[in-house]
């Protein structure tokens, strides 16, 4: 008889430099694994770059589920799962983040009775309108070990009721990733590859509650218009929300460099290389906080407070952007440190967790 893998579940970007860590460091102590890609997201830029890129095994198994609605796409996941569950039996499942294929998976499997680890656990925008937010908070729910990545998170657990037992504050996997690519992060390559000669900054906007809206997409475009009249302006352009920025006029500034979606390695040489960067993204707050890059997000909230108390965050309204760039521009923000943790092995953190109770079961 085969032994029970661990199996992991992907599907959209910011899971694969979340997951790659803690497969490898599994793999270290020998724990049998399945790597498993929902197929949420599916584009070469946006999925198998990470995996030419990063010390990442090829998916064991692709369930090509694709884009659909919300309601659509968790569905196609839980159907596919259900079966490969039922197949392979778990010994535990591995969630990441707070995608739809990360709900989707946990739903699944807390029905059959296996096992759940939830990586990235705890974090709280406390806006239930965002549906990362509703993931987390099911996710949180169902899962039986929750690693998390700051303090803040491991409290909101604890007001939530789950039992500080199951909760390990581990650091961040998401850094792993970055700290051992870091030698290949080479912002003058970046600068040769976009002739860049004077300082720049990189936006990178996908959320819903940005993109969806085109009366709200134009005034967006407006203030990347204005961060623009200040210095170059590089957008890699996430599939969501692209045609509507488009649409808007997003490239009709002579300062402003639209792209596909960047490689990891391509996107991290850049954003090391920028003088600030706008965005939405939960990632980006925290590798700019490694980084040291000024990161302003254009959210009203964030899951990620660590990155602001620790880190070069700041949140900004479409009104105090341009002028939090130009306070950024003039220099003399003070050092706030980097999280506690945050420090590169994280993943072997949550290994050890995970091979310590896989042995007392
Ligand atoms: C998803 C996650 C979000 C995460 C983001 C990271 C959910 C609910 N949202 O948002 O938390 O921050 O990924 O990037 O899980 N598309 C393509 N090619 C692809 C993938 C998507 O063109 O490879 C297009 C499709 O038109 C699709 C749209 O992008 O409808 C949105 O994709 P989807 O996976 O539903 O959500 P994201 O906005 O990518
Ligand atoms: N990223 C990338 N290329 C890009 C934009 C982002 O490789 O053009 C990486 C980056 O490391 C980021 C991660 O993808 O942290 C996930 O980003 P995304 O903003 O899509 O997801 P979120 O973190 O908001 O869920």
């Amino acid at each position: 008889m085969t032994t029970s893998p661990v199996v992991h579940i992907t599907g959209a970007r910011p899971n694969f430099p979340k997951a790659a860590p803690v497969i490898a460091a599994l793999a270290r102590r020998g724990v049998p694994q399945l790597l498993v890609h929902t197929g949420q997201h599916y584009d070469d830029a946006m999925s198998d770059v990470f995996f030419r890129q990063l010390s990442l095994p090829q998916p064991d198994v692709n369930l090509g589920v694709g884009s659909g609605s919300h309601a659509e796409q968790t569905a196609k996941v839980m159907v596919a799962l259900e079966q490969l569950f039922l197949e392979r039996q778990p010994r535990l499942v591995v969630v990441y983040g707070d995608v739809n294929s990360t709900v989707a998976a946990s739903l699944v499997a807390a029905k059959l009775h296996l096992p759940v680890a939830h990586v990235e656990a705890g974090l709280r925008s406390f806006d239930r309108t965002m549906p990362e937010e509703v993931n987390r908070v099911v996710t949180d729910a169902l899962a039986d070990l929750l690693f998390t990545t700051s303090p803040d998170a491991n409290s909101h657990l604890g007001t939530e009721g789950v039992d500080a037992g199951r909760v390990h504050l581990v650091g961040n996997p998401m850094i792993d990733t970055l700290l051992a690519n870091l030698e290949a992060f080479d912002a003058d390559a970046a600068r040769t590859e976009w002739s860049i000669e004077s300082d720049y900054a990189v936006a990178t906007l996908h959320r819903p509650a940005n993109v969806d809206d085109p009366d709200l997409v134009s005034i967006i475009v407006e203030r990347l218009h204005q961060v623009a009249d200040r210095l170059a302006l590089f957008i890699p352009l996430h599939p969501r929300g692209r045609a509507r920025l488009v649409a808007a006029g997003l490239d009709e500034h002579p300062n402003v460099t639209i792209t596909d979606p960047l490689g990891y390695v391509e996107f991290m040489s850049l954003v090391r290389g920028a003088r600030a960067v706008v965005t939405d993204s939960g990632g980006v707050q925290e590798e700019t906080t490694i980084l040291g890059v000024p990161c302003l997000t254009l959210r009203p909230n964030t899951e990620r407070p660590v990155t602001i108390t620790h880190g070069t965050n700041e949140l900004v309204t479409l009104d105090t952007v341009v002028p939090a760039l130009e306070r950024v521009l003039a220099g003399g923000d003070e050092d706030r440190g980097t999280p506690p943790l945050w420090d590169g092995r994280a993943g072997e953190r949550i290994a050890r967790v995970i091979d310590g109770w896989l042995r007392d079961r």
